[in-house]
């Protein structure tokens, strides 16, 4: 992996001369050390209302010794200090290694996102033909677009989602991308009836056409009448079971140049096979509601061996999937980057699609048509078990996962601009309100605040349950106070909800600051500090709810499986007039109740308003 990011670095000033989008890079700054004590008192405000009372005196006292003078709170300080000399992101290898490459459950439902388009108008393989053909083109033309956005952030995110790969290895993945600034590789992969095949896309560096495109799929539809057996299930597997069939698969020279050519395409597209098919009226909300939930779920875990989990490959950073009725979107491999710029090149495909029909009419000759690759591989015994393996895993963990979309229609992002609130604190807050409404206690909480102001910066966890949070939950039901106060205790948690928002993005969170020392103390043989291993830190790094907003320009929606058997996964996106959200549970844990959370979430915000209602705007 060092290679990786510090290939990236060193290639940063060739890539800043040659692409627009990448100028800005050499004048970022670098995510700060924050100072020690700061940290510590952010960290036990933090998880005061996650502790009891006798559980955070002792914390108290931990974290006191931890940050003494001379203590080790202070010597890691100062490693870490020296390590953020010496790279351009003190955190981004150890991250990227940290919450991806050296995690060990299957990287579906536990950590690719899925994006869901709003419904398209196309029925049947023709139509769905037409959108594949729309998306291949419109990605291949997506990597020339410049994207910088209004303040310069870090942009290496976006050259990481084309052309990369998750490589299954023990203990540790790796993470492939093509090196950027070289010639573009000219091929993606189609994944149909769960045959991969390579395509090709460029020739003599320049793009196809749609036509040619066309014809191609149309032979690799002609080709696959009926599901074969699939080899892109075994993505779908625990890390290491997957790296051990994968060595296995390897051996074999023909299989290896097979993971080869899908690891080095520039993207995966699956052209999925129906699903279950909806026996009501097929125009009215009710079915909207039913094609955002059914083919949300097709989007995060594929349905299961039935439908269409083994028509995927989910270490491929962008997969693209179109389904026969008017679905289209895509799942992606996380170690890449975060929601925010796989979302960007997807509302350029999707505000395109929506403004344009394609037109494939145009003469070939057969003859002139670039190579269609079937990839064919030995199976041996072993890798027939391990198929088997995978599928009986995905299968289960496909049925365990409840997920619902809701679009929240009561009012959205302007009202509350219009009392110079946040939209975005106040759906956090209106979570946090659901949460104690249903288990009578704040959850540890991860909102994803991105630190891309800085040079290879990626996240830093927003503490969104907060001692303000907590007063007004414990509040708003209890007769003994008034809607004034109660309003009052709304706008505390609100304020507060902002400060600890500026404080992650600005790089000064607790989180990776404690993570860094923790890591630091490993790395260089020390003891793990007491503060690590002591209930406040394990308590409140176990999260129970854990949420991101994702917004889009063209109504996408994020989505994304639980982290932890009892945690629920909210991706949220607040629009001018509406809040999009998803929710996820496991249905095998009886402490979680997704449907119950969803409608508290709802409920919450409407009291919230009711709440902002009593006095006139501010
Ligand atoms: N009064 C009036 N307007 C306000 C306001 C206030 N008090 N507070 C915020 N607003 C405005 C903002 O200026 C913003 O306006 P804009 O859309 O014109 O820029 C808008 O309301 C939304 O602001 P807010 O709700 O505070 O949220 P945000 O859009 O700034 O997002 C984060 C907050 C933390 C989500 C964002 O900074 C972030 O980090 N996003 C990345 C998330 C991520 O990486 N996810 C990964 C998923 S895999």
């Amino acid at each position: 992996m060092k290679t990786k990011l510090y290939h990236q670095q060193r290639l940063l000033p060739v890539i800043t001369a040659a692409r627009g989008f990448l100028t800005h890079q050499s004048s970022l700054p670098h995510l700060p050390v924050p100072p020690l004590k700061d940290t510590l008192d952010r960290y036990l405000l933090s998880i005061k209302p996650l502790l009891t009372s006798v559980e955070f005196e002792n914390t108290k006292k931990i974290v006191e010794k931890f940050g003494e003078s001379g203590g080790i709170g202070h010597t890691l300080n100062e490693k870490l200090k020296e390590r953020a000399k010496q790279h351009n992101n003190w955190l981004a290898e150890w991250w990227l290694n940290y919450a991806y490459l050296e995690y060990r459950a299957p990287n579906i439902v536990n950590s690719n996102p899925a994006i869901i388009f709003p419904k398209f108008n196309f029925s049947g393989l023709e139509g769905q033909l037409e959108y594949v053909v729309q998306n291949i083109l419109l990605h291949i033309d997506y990597l020339e677009v410049d994207t910088a956005g209004k303040r310069p952030m870090c942009m290496i995110q976006h050259t990481n989602i084309f052309g990369s790969c998750r490589v299954p290895k023990p203990k540790r993945d790796a993470f492939y991308t093509h090196p950027y600034g070289n010639p573009p590789c000219n091929h993606i992969i189609v994944i149909y009836n769960n045959q991969i095949f390579a395509v090709d896309v460029m020739r003599n560096g320049q793009k196809i056409s749609a036509e040619q495109i066309h014809q191609q799929l149309k032979l690799v539809v002609a080709s696959t009448p009926q599901p074969v057996e699939s080899i892109g299930i075994l993505t779908s597997n625990d890390r290491d079971s997957w790296a051990e069939a994968y060595a296995h698969l390897a051996q074999d020279p023909i299989n290896k140049d097979n993971l080869e050519t899908i690891k080095t395409a520039l993207f995966a597209i699956c052209i999925d096979r129906p699903g279950i098919s909806y026996s009501g009226n097929a125009d009215g909300k009710e079915y909207m509601q039913y094609f955002r939930n059914y083919h949300s779920r097709m989007l995060l875990h594929g349905e299961g061996s039935l439908f269409n989990s083994g028509n995927r490959w989910f270490d491929k950073t962008i997969e693209l999937i179109i389904g026969p009725d008017g679905l289209i979107g895509a799942n992606y491999e996380h170690s890449a980057g975060e929601g925010p710029p796989v979302v960007t090149a997807l509302d350029h495909v999707c505000n395109y699609c929506m403004n344009n029909r394609l037109s494939t009419n145009e003469n070939i000759n057969p003859e002139s048509l670039p190579t269609v690759r079937p990839l064919h591989w030995l199976i041996t015994h072993q890798t027939r078990n391990d198929i088997l393996q995978a599928t009986t895993k995905i299968n289960k963990l496909a049925k365990d996962v409840d997920l619902r979309a809701i679009v929240f229609d009561a009012f959205g992002a302007n009202l509350v601009r219009s009392y110079k609130l946040s939209p975005d604190g106040f759906f956090q807050i209106a979570m946090q309100l659901a949460y104690y409404r249903l288990h009578g206690r704040s959850p540890p909480t991860y909102e994803s605040g991105g630190t891309r102001q800085y040079i290879l910066g990626r996240t830093e966890t927003i503490r969104s349950a907060t001692i303000e949070s907590d007063t007004f939950a414990r509040a708003i039901d209890w007769p003994s106070y008034s809607n004034q106060e109660r309003r009052e205790l709304m706008l505390a948690a609100l304020n507060r909800h902002k400060d600890v928002t500026i404080k992650a993005i600005t790089g000064h969170g607790w989180d990776r600051h404690l993570l860094g020392m923790k890591l630091i103390a490993m790395e260089q043989g020390l003891e793990v500090p007491e503060l690590h291993k002591d209930v406040g830190y394990t308590k409140s790094t176990r999260i129970l709810l854990s949420t991101s907003q994702v917004s889009s320009n063209c109504d996408l929606s994020l989505f994304f499986g639980p982290t932890a058997p009892d945690c629920y996964g909210v991706c949220y996106s607040p629009n001018p007039n509406n809040y999009r959200y998803s929710c996820s549970t496991f249905n095998s844990c009886p402490d979680t109740n997704g449907k119950l959370f969803a409608e508290l979430v709802s409920k919450s915000l409407l009291d919230m308003q009711a709440l902002l209602l009593t006095k006139p705007k501010l």
